[in-house]
């Protein structure tokens, strides 16, 4: 089973405006509305892949009420915590004349103490050794940053596996415990050690360093269109990027993770999984914003992925 947590949701409303200008009245061509936050979203692209997730974290009001909604509708098991305040609703303004993207995002809720014992209760009954949990994303404000640590730290106790795909001192904390599985892109790897990260060997070894340090099983940097590094105990491969038509990068981590979750949960080869993540992130920039991509692209995608031991 794959459980995904999202502590800090949000309702995804894109829109579209052409010739976007502040100071006037901006006219929306087209607009669209999406249950989202990473771990969301990282159930959504299992479901996509034919797989099943169950997804938790705090909802609250109207927003929250949709999310709920919505998940329900596609059929994603899910089991939130409802919070007073209100779920963030998430501005993406696209403007495809002047090719800009604006982010206008809200902070979330406040989460009390209460609220936090209940899911702490959530993860405690749902965690078990055939469970493979995904921690991602950024935590409500007055959450405490040590939370993601506290969690893989009783995950693992239960022998279930931990992937942990944050950024700053939520990953510095979380490493700490341990996870099965991190999935930082180059540059989260580069503040996580507070320094630049000059070349291919550089960042192995950084990785190595982490695997090492602080028992992490399996240590996947994603590059971007460079493509990904993905190194276990045994082996370390590295995945160039598919040339493709990029409509929007948001989110290609997250497929990749959603990928990772599933082989993972499957008990797929680790090569395997490196062409699926690969496919997944791939699959993603081509289509627009938070749009799911097709599982048929993903396979087809995947005759194309080319790696190679280092
Ligand atoms: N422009 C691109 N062209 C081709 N493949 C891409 C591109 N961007 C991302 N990918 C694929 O998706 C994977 C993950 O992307 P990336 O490194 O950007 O993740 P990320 O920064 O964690 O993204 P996010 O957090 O927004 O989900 C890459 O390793 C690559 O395989
Ligand atoms: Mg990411």
């Amino acid at each position: 089973m794959i459980i995904t947590v999202t502590l800090n949701p949000a309702v995804d409303k894109t829109v579209e405006i052409n010739d976007l200008h502040i100071n006037r009245v901006n006219r929306v061509a087209s607009a669209r509305v999406d249950a989202g936050g990473k771990g969301i979203n990282v159930s959504k692209v299992i479901l996509n892949l034919e797989g099943k997730s169950k997804a938790i974290g705090f909802l609250g009001g109207k927003a929250g009420t949709f999310i709920k909604g919505y998940l329900d509708e596609m059929g994603i098991a899910n089991e939130f915590v409802f919070v007073k305040g209100e779920t963030r609703t998430n501005l993406k303004i696209v403007d495809p004349m002047q090719h800009t993207n604006t982010d206008i995002n809200e902070i979330g809720p406040d989460i009390t103490l209460e609220d936090s014992k209940k899911i702490d209760n959530i993860i405690s009954e749902s965690v078990n050794e055939k469970t493979v949990i995904v921690f991602s994303g950024s935590v409500p404000p007055n959450v405490d940053l040590a939370t993601y640590q506290k969690w893989i730290q009783r995950a693992k106790e239960k022998g279930a596996k931990a992937i942990l795909d944050a950024d700053g001192e939520l990953l510095q904390l979380g490493i700490e415990a341990g996870p099965y599985l991190i999935k930082p892109n180059i540059h989260e790897l580069e503040r996580l050690l507070a320094r630049k990260i000059n070349s291919m060997e550089d960042t192995v070894e950084c990785a190595k360093d982490l695997m090492g340090k602080y028992g992490i099983e399996i240590v996947v940097v994603s590059m971007g269109e460079k493509g990904a590094l993905f190194l276990n105990k045994q082996v370390t491969i590295f995945a160039e990027g598919i040339k493709v038509d990029v409509k929007s990068t948001v989110g290609a981590g997250d497929s990749m993770v959603a990928a990772l979750a599933y082989a993972i949960d499957k008990g797929s080869s680790f090569e395997d999984a490196v062409t699926l993540a690969v496919a997944a992130g791939t699959a993603n920039v081509m289509t627009c914003g938070t749009e799911p991509s097709s599982l048929e692209v993903i396979r087809e995608l995947e005759k194309k992925v080319q790696w190679k031991y280092l």
